[in-house]
């Protein structure tokens, strides 16, 4: 069974982000072989603003990730169908064609690779109109959440060992302006799922950023893996680490590798400096 390495809001165009990725890509290519034993999984804001020249930096990304021979999917967030507080459904079609090479796929997206089965949601999904596009919530919307429930409920989705969902903005914790607002009806469908009863196949985890907290909320709807990536390019100091998971293991063997490399001591130099100035300023 593959192994996950949860990517997200990794903010493509935004000042140094790209050179952060590439350098992350870099040293992950070194770290984690083979590449054929992972699958990549980016939960959206792969780009800081939709842009045609942002679209072709992040797809150059994506090659290089898949040229490691890499598996890698991904879900858009709010940023790359706009600036992030506004959205335009121009983008859509648009961002289908660049990552998935295909403008008529749907989601959920649903792919198996070995018997894993990796549902993709689009929670973007009911963003897109006059009003909703403004601000940056996120709504699946009752079509997505019925194919959801349809799928979970297929014999093909039940004879995968393992089920993962991913998507873009978080389920819980809500913040004014950037919550999921029909968390509460996603919750319900996936507490049906629950791994109580050997006829249903259960959720193995939940995957998603967003907030950029890198927080873990293990237990929600029963579900053991519940996570937030932050932010994998460490966009203005959110928590940026790339989680490894293992769902042949207990979730207390989940690690964050360090892909940084000298990004990171650039990132901490500062606090260490300023730490350093205060203990001088106390003498
Ligand atoms: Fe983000
Ligand atoms: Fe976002």
């Amino acid at each position: 069974m593959k192994k996950i390495i949860h990517f997200s809001d990794v903010h493509i165009g935004y000042e140094g982000m790209y050179e952060r990725f590439r350098a992350v890509i870099n040293h992950l290519a070194m770290i984690k072989q083979p590449a054929g034993n992972y699958v990549v999984l980016i939960t959206g804001d792969i780009v800081d603003e939709a842009s045609d020249q942002s679209y072709d930096l992040a797809k150059e990304c994506l090659d290089k990730l898949t040229g490691h021979k890499y598996h890698v999917l991904i879900v858009p967030g709010n940023h790359d169908y706009g600036s992030g507080n506004c959205a335009d459904k121009k983008w859509v079609t648009k961002f289908k064609k660049c990552f998935f090479g295909d403008q008529n796929i749907s989601y959920p997206k649903l792919d198996i690779i070995d018997e894993m089965a990796f549902i993709g949601l689009d929670s973007m999904a009911k963003e897109l109109g006059t009003v909703d596009r403004l601000l940056a919530n996120g709504e699946l919307g009752t079509v997505q959440l019925k194919k959801l429930d349809d799928i979970l409920n297929t014999k093909k989705r039940k004879d995968c060992q393992k089920t993962i969902i991913y998507l873009h903005h978080h389920p819980m914790d809500p913040i004014p302006l950037h919550e999921l607002k029909d968390a509460k009806k996603l919750a319900a469908i996936l507490s049906k799922y629950v791994r109580k009863d050997d006829k249903k196949k259960g959720i193995d985890a939940v995957l998603f950023g967003h907030l950029h907290l890198g927080k873990k909320s293990n237990g929600w709807c029963d579900i053991q893996r519940v996570y937030d990536a932050g932010a994998t390019t460490m966009k203005d100091g959110s928590p940026g680490f790339h989680r490894v998971i293992d769902l042949d293991l207990p979730p207390v063997y989940d690690y964050d590798a360090d892909c940084h490399g000298e990004y990171a001591s650039v990132t901490r130099l500062p606090l260490l400096k300023t730490f350093l100035e205060l203990l001088g300023s106390r003498k």
